[in-house]
């Protein structure tokens, strides 16, 4: 039914919203208390239809509403972009609204590929009209460095058949995520250096 696909995509619209606005309170918060703003920039979004479809097909699932709702976790999702890597993740988890379902650590393990970032699927509740809907969201949480790669890989990745790449590719591919987190690190190490100096000015 078309319509109660409306209904679920206005549920997880909602939930990308209420995400999006505590991620951005926290950040104003750091504004106010530290002078800094942790989050570079958001990005939420729903996933579309023909999507939600081709994954549950790709699984083998039922093809209805109530299979995408309990068996499809990134819906909904958010991901937060970070100047570095900072407590925001911590900072989410502490409310309590938010339920942690699942968290990989992709920055303390990279995948093959070398892609990096902090994965939670969470659970939020959405207060409608007449009922509270409790709704899975997936959060990626990561540096402006790790969404330089990932932006990259993502593009390189979805417009060539994985089997006909030429050779090299994936080890290369990995290196460069390699190198790139060491520039992150070397930047985030100045930051930490100059703002323990007396260079730094607080106001
Ligand atoms: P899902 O149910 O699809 O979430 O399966 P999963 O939990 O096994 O996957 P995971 O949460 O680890 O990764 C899902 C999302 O992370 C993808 O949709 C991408 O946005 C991102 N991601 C994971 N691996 C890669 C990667 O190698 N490259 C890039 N660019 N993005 C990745
Ligand atoms: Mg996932």
């Amino acid at each position: 039914d078309p319509h109660d696909f409306l209904v679920m995509q206005n549920l997880y619209d909602a939930a990308v919203r209420q995400l999006t606005l505590k991620f951005n309170i926290l950040n104003s918060e750091f504004n106010v208390l530290y002078a800094r703003n942790p989050i570079h920039h958001i990005d939420g979004r729903v996933k579309s239809q023909s999507s939600i479809v081709a994954k549950l097909i790709k699984r083998g699932l039922p093809l209805s509403i109530e299979s995408a709702r309990k068996n499809i976790n990134d819906i909904a999702g958010v991901r937060v972009v970070c100047s570095y890597i900072d407590r925001v993740g911590e900072m989410l988890a502490r409310q309590t609204d938010v339920e942690i379902v699942k968290k990989q650590d992709y920055i303390q393990t990279p995948n093959y590929n070398g892609y990096r970032s902090l994965h939670m699927d969470i659970k939020v509740p959405v207060y409608l009209s007449d009922r509270t809907e409790y709704v899975v969201a997936e959060i990626q949480l990561r540096t402006i460095a790790m969404d330089f790669w990932a932006s990259l890989e993502h593009d390189i990745r979805y417009k060539v058949d994985k089997t006909k790449l030429p050779e090299g590719i994936n080890e290369e591919m990995f290196e460069c995520a390699g190198k790139i987190a060491e520039i992150d690190r070397q930047m985030q190490d100045m930051y930490q250096r100059i703002k323990a100096s007396d260079a730094y000015n607080e106001d």
